[in-house]
Order: structure tokens, then sequence, then C-alpha cells
């Protein structure tokens, strides 16, 4: 697993990764204490955010990245080319499996942005989730 370099997207990685950090900040995260923000950049170049959601019946908690996706999503903003996302500062936190799987359905090479040190490292998803779950693969199984 190698950090990429930063396509020619319409926003660079640092202020994706701003946005993420903006996100973080409204985290509601009284269980865990892990507060996380996330950043999605659609083609339309327009930047959504989100942040971890969670519950006391702690299974219904919500990931930041699915928050921020949905929020592209519902708000038509065309195709999620690049997901931030905010840990514990300097720190690189990696989506969790279930929502590599959630981004992938929308573009299984997208740009993943995280926080190294203050700086933005770069991942595609499909390093970081190689072998996913595709239903299509099994539509014409008898
Ligand atoms: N969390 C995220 O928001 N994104 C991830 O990719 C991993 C974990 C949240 C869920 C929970 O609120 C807290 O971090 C601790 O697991």
């Amino acid at each position: 697993m190698s950090p990429r370099t930063w396509p020619s997207f319409p926003v660079d990685a640092e202020t994706l990764l701003e946005a993420s950090r903006q996100g973080r900040s409204r985290a509601y995260a009284p269980y865990s204490g892990f507060k996380v923000g996330a950043a999605v950049l659609a083609s339309d170049g327009s930047i959504h955010t989100g942040c971890n959601v969670e519950n006391a019946s702690f299974g219904l908690t919500v990931c930041a990245e699915r928050i921020a996706l949905f929020s592209a999503l519902s708000a038509g903003a065309g195709k999620p080319l690049a997901v931030a996302v905010a840990g514990k500062e300097g720190i690189p936190c990696f989506p969790c499996g279930a929502c590599l799987q959630v981004l992938a359905e929308f573009n299984g090479k997208m740009a993943i942005v995280l926080d190294n040190g203050g700086r933005p490292v770069v991942y595609g998803l499909e390093e970081l989730l190689p072998l996913r779950f595709d239903l299509g693969r099994h539509r014409h199984e008898s």
C-alpha cells in the first residue's frame, strides 16, 4: 500500500482535509469519545461534510464517511471523487471496512485523503479494499 499523488481535481487535498476537520468539530461521540469528520468532494466541485453520530444503542452509530457520502448523494452533487477523513489530529484514520464497501458502490477508485502529521496523504480506495463484495458477479449463477 503506497500513497498516491492527488489527481487534477477542482479542489486540492489540503482544502478537503480541512473540510473534514470542520466536519469533525460536529461529531456526536459521547460513548466512544472518538470524534471523526469526513468530507466528500463531488464531480460538480462541491464539498459535503459529515461526522460520526453515535447512539445509546451502540450498533446504530453511523460513521462520518457514510454521512458525508449520503449528504453528497442526496444533494445530487454528482460522482464522489474523493473523501477526506479526520480522526485524532495528525494520525491517519483509515475508513472502516463497512465504509469502504459503501464508498466503493459509487466509485471504486475514489481517492482517500488522510491526515499524516498535519499533511494530506492520499490512497486509492481499490488498494484499501481490493476485493469487495460485488453482487454483479453473482447475478448469473444458477
Ligand atoms: N468511526 C467513524 O466515524 N469512521 C470510521 O471509519 C471508523 C470509526 C466512528 C464510529 C464510532 O463513533 C467511533 O468512530 C469509534 O469507533
